[in-house]
């Protein structure tokens, strides 16, 4: 059985088919009939903030994020409140805590805005969660029935680095908005003319920083615990610069829907930015989501027009002529993209153009990247040097380099 043409409930929704996929995020063909640890795609990326209502409405206006279902004292939630935001296949849940007492006080404490909760779908919680505890992995949460109305979810969460978790649904014979508990919810935004439909499609990865000499436990537990398989590796030089360096592996599942790079730190003169996030999330965490766009360039001129700021690329990356004989022809003029500092790669597959955020929150920990791919499986090696360097002076300018 070929898995690239199961579309999650979620894509279809979003009027996706298999081959916009297979460009937006790069899938593969593989047999999930021999997956120990079957993953049919993302269920949801789960944020705790400081102020969940502001920060929903930030989703909203500025990344054009659609209301979809909300949970609160309204509806029965004493401890929270939580946002459903939907942008074509990908939901964000944003919670902040209402009552001082909940958990989430702690975790915001602790770790500012962050990711809590990297939620996959998946065929078969049992399965996986036997597997997981058979592999040696955390159960935060035994497998449980949730029903409402709309039919019955079968959830389980088990424990990945630091206090991030994977929940695990099962969604197949629930046919609500959300999760029971949830009640559909919209808001009265309404979008400025001229801007898209919606700024991006789809969630290409999801970026682990984890510390010093852990990258490859990381690695081991992905590989053993959920059958991932290990894709692009980069270590060392290729994405040192003279003052922070950091090594990478990335793992993914086996139809590539869910990627996982996973960095930890490595010697350098000055602080690594690894290093940087590690101090203020106080611990491993999730670093960055790359949310895939078929048309960067709009998606960049139309975030930009809403106040959101990217890392600046120097002028000398697009006039380096070895740059320049690397990436060969692509979709627009190199100025296009100079003009907006999208940076471009390409491999032996085909390029890709992205550009990375500055952080979204207080602390200089998570971040966003656009990613608009043409072929390239590749996560931006060929930028990392020209991405560090900008990162550095940024945290220069913070007093942590
Ligand atoms: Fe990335």
């Amino acid at each position: 059985m070929t898995d690239t043409a199961h579309l999650t409930l979620q894509e279809r929704e979003a009027d996706l088919d298999a081959a916009q996929l297979k460009q937006l995020v790069g899938l593969v063909e593989y047999d999930a009939d021999s997956d120990p640890f079957p993953v049919t795609g993302w269920d949801a990326i789960v944020f705790v903030s400081g102020n969940a209502t502001q920060s929903a409405q930030y989703y909203q206006n500025v990344w054009g994020m659609e209301l979809i279902a909300y949970s609160g004292p309204e509806n029965g939630n004493r401890d929270h409140k939580s946002f459903v935001l939907k942008s074509g296949s990908i939901k964000f849940v944003i919670n902040g805590a209402v009552d001082p007492g909940s958990p989430l006080v702690e975790h915001h404490r602790k770790h500012g805005d962050g990711v809590i909760d990297i939620a996959l779908e998946v065929p078969d919680v049992d399965k996986c969660v036997a597997r997981a505890r058979s592999a040696g992995a955390v159960v935060v949460r035994e497998p449980e029935d949730l029903c409402d109305e709309h039919g019955t979810v079968r959830i389980a969460s088990i424990g990945t680095y630091g206090d991030t978790v994977h929940t695990l649904v099962d969604r197949s014979k629930y046919d609500g908005v959300h999760l029971p508990g949830y009640q559909p919810a919209t808001s009265t935004l309404v979008r400025r003319e001229g801007q898209p439909k919606r700024l991006f499609q789809a969630l290409d990865h999801v970026v682990g920083n984890v510390e010093l000499g852990k990258m490859d436990e990381w690695v081991t537990f992905y590989n053993k615990v959920m059958g991932f398989v290990n894709m692009a590796e980069f270590i060392g030089d290729d994405i040192a610069t003279d003052y922070s360096a950091l090594m990478s592996k990335v793992v993914a599942n086996g139809n590539h829907r869910v990627k996982f790079p996973l960095n930890e730190p490595a010697e350098a003169k000055r602080k690594s930015q690894i290093d940087e996030y590690l101090e203020f999330y106080r611990g491993p965490g999730a670093q960055h989501l790359a949310v895939a766009t078929g048309d960067i360039l709009a998606t960049v001129d139309a975030l930009r027009a809403n106040g959101v700021e990217f890392l600046d690329t120097p002028d000398s990356y697009y006039e380096d002529p070895e740059l320049r004989a690397r990436i060969g022809k692509v979709r627009v003029p190199v100025e296009e993209l100079q003009s907006r500092g999208i940076l471009v790669d390409r491999d032996e597959d085909g390029y890709l153009l992205q550009i990375f955020t500055k952080p979204l929150g207080d602390r200089p920990t998570v971040f966003f990247e656009l990613i608009e791919r043409h072929g390239s499986l590749g996560f931006g090696k060929g930028n990392f040097k020209a991405l560090f360097e900008a990162i550095e002076r940024e945290q220069d300018r913070r007093g942590n380099l």
